[in-house]
């Protein structure tokens, strides 16, 4: 059964959605495809590399009225920063999965200089490993969005109607069209390998909806990418995210 976001509102807690007072958690880096360790402390926020032998510490003020901080890379011991400082926000996610309603943290990463791109858009996510348990979130009946693609750089338009799900690119230029079936659990297995599509992955990875919430109100949906055959990563790990674009209709 399939119903609107909207009373999904009405059965999350209140505090499901504040900023993090304490926080020890490992994320998978959508766009630098490694791992990151972030800890908060209060207002206290530090980053470092994890699972490989980079040797570097981030430290910032975490703002907890829009719980965000502004992140300068450019640290010794840093391969590759961004040339600006980021402004990286924390978004709750929360999933329908298998077992039962999960949720974990995210934090999304923009340019508030408009160097990189325009200060609304998405340029990377953090995607916590694990998560708990959670009440379950309900699929939307619908769905009609544009997502930036964390792994790709690029846009994807992606309609869902009851259990279909149509993704294309908005490259107008690219002109395949991908079909999938989403489940119960608003996952769906994506094949890429469809005539016209650069670059697909070597194996069909699964999407999974989740909604992400910023706790001042805001919502929006995000597909997170993972590979159930094991070939990319282990089967769960975070490989990609889609991010809506900005908040649009999300229907019964
Ligand atoms: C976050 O809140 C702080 C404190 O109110 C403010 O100085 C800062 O500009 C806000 N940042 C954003 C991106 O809204
Ligand atoms: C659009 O897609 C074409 C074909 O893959 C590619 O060459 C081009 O760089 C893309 N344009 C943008 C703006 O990404």
């Amino acid at each position: 059964m399939r119903m609107a976001w909207k009373l999904l509102s009405l059965a999350v807690p209140a505090l499901a959605s504040e900023c993090p007072q304490a926080l020890d958690a490992v994320f998978s880096d959508m766009h630098d495809g490694d791992k990151k360790q972030v800890n908060i402390q209060g207002s206290a926020l530090q980053i470092k590399p994890y699972g490989n032998d980079q040797k570097w510490v981030v430290t910032s003020t975490l703002q907890s009225e829009n719980c965000s901080a502004m992140i300068d890379f450019n640290v010794p011991g840093k391969p590759g920063p961004p040339p600006v400082k980021l402004l990286m926000t924390f978004w709750r996610a929360s999933a329908n999965a298998a077992e039962g309603g999960v949720q974990k943290a995210s934090f999304e990463f923009t340019d508030p200089s408009g160097t990189l791109a325009a200060p609304s858009v998405p340029l990377n996510a953090w995607l916590q490993l694990g998560g708990q348990r959670a009440t379950v979130p309900l699929c939307p009946a619908s769905l009609k969005a544009t997502f930036a693609d964390m792994h790709d750089g690029d846009r994807k338009a992606i309609t869902v109607a009851g259990s279909e799900m149509t993704i294309t690119s908005t490259n107008s230029s690219q002109t395949w069209v991908i079909h999938a079936e989403l489940d119960e659990h608003c996952s769906a297995s994506v094949n890429f390998n469809v005539p016209g599509k650069p670059g697909p992955p070597p194996v069909p990875l699964a999407a999974r909806l989740w909604r992400l919430e910023n706790g001042r109100g805001g919502s929006k949906s995000s597909f997170e990418f993972t590979d159930p055959s094991g070939t990319l990563a282990v089967p769960g790990f975070p490989l990609n995210s889609w991010i809506q674009l900005r908040s649009q209709a999300v229907t019964v």
